[in-house]
């Protein structure tokens, strides 16, 4: 993505450092989190400076050949013993992306085929690396597809940030939209604030914004006032897992967005790469939802005369919940824009031999 004069990746890989756009900072600060050693990726994923599917699946790799770089001495066996425990530690950060464990999972199996550590280092870092390649390449695909199904002069509803910054670079649901909007279709985009992190608010409308790309932020709560106005014409957004059936975990205020748009008869699309189906889930009530701290709920952080500060919301002795992800059944679903094409939820698991 364009930064002022630059064109940046989400996360990226340099000798053992992982970097990242540092994502708590934005939109008021841009900096380059780096971090050296794979407990603190760990943490990076965890705390959410990098977040979003796809880029955390990226990062997840990267950290295990980060971890697989700074390993010293020739024994396989504790070389393999290290990377299982570097494995659970990064696997143990967040637990509803599929991505993040499929990125790794194809890392370790390569790790543990290769007879010496010096080969395993090396193959542990191109795989890596030629894993976040492909997520780029998948990603413009998605675009590619997506494309086709915006009309000109849409207004376009997303939930979350399904941009480049969630993935390393371009976006799911954001790349079709960029792409209408080089083409000239007139296109606007309604951008959910997205409580409690608001990743619409701070990250969706911060990479809008950059490419001039026309767009509003409204509350969470007023979708269904211009779903009802008709002035929303598609629905997209991503996903952090898809069940076999279709049935797909995303940020938490997609589902009702989903019952909205069938209620008003608006298409609703999932944007994702294969990467993000879990073929071992069947269904949705199979995918593990993350619930995070509940301080996220009952305080808002904002940027006020050149700081960040955080303020309490709501009483000091009412408990929150925060349950970080929803799922939204298969049958609110119209289509899944994959770096295959646009798929019905049913036909996704014609898809399994891919994996
Ligand atoms: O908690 P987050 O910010 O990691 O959640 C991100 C989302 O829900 C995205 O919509 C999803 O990961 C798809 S990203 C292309």
């Amino acid at each position: 993505m364009r930064v002022g004069d630059k064109e940046f990746r989400t996360v990226w890989m340099e000798h053992d450092l992982v970097k990242m756009i540092h994502q708590p900072l934005l939109p008021h600060q841009f900096k380059i989190y780096v971090s050296k050693n794979y407990q603190e990726t760990a943490n990076a994923i965890k705390n959410m400076v990098v977040r979003g599917a796809p880029a955390i699946g990226a990062t997840g790799a990267f950290g295990m050949a980060q971890a697989a770089l700074q390993f010293r001495g020739t024994d396989k066996a504790k070389f393999d013993a290290y990377m299982e425990n570097v494995y659970q530690t990064l696997a143990s950060t967040r637990p509803t992306a599929y991505e993040l464990f499929h990125a790794m999972g194809i890392v370790r199996k390569e790790i543990r085929n290769a007879p010496l550590v010096k080969e395993a280092q090396q193959t542990a870092v191109q795989k890596a690396q030629e894993y976040a390649n492909e997520s780029v390449e998948n990603c413009r695909k998605i675009g590619e597809f997506g494309e086709r199904l915006i009309r000109k002069n849409s207004n376009i509803l997303t939930h979350c940030n399904a941009g480049a910054l969630a993935c390393v670079d371009y976006g799911t649901a954001l790349a079709p939209i960029r792409i209408a909007h080089q083409n000239n279709k007139n296109i606007h985009v309604w951008v959910d604030e997205t409580r409690p992190r608001n990743q619409g608010s701070k990250l969706t409308a911060w990479e809008l914004q950059n490419e001039r790309i026309p767009h509003h932020i409204i509350a969470d709560n007023a979708a269904g006032l211009f779903m009802q106005k008709k002035e929303v014409d598609i629905v997209i957004v991503g996903a952090d897992r898809i069940a076999t059936n279709g049935d797909t975990a995303n940020k938490i205020g997609t589902y009702e967005k989903a019952v909205l748009a069938k209620e008003n008869k608006i298409p609703f699309y999932v944007a994702a790469p294969l990467a993000t189906v879990d073929f071992n889930c069947k269904s949705g009530s199979d995918i593990p939802i993350e619930e995070r701290n509940a301080m996220e709920v009952q305080h808002m952080s904002g940027w006020n005369e050149g700081k960040w500060v955080r303020v309490r919301i709501a009483p000091e002795e009412s408990p929150a919940r925060n349950p970080a992800f929803d799922v939204t059944p298969a049958r609110y679903i119209t289509g899944i824009i994959t770096e295959k094409g646009v798929l019905k939820p049913s036909q996704l698991k014609k898809w399994n031999r891919f994996k």
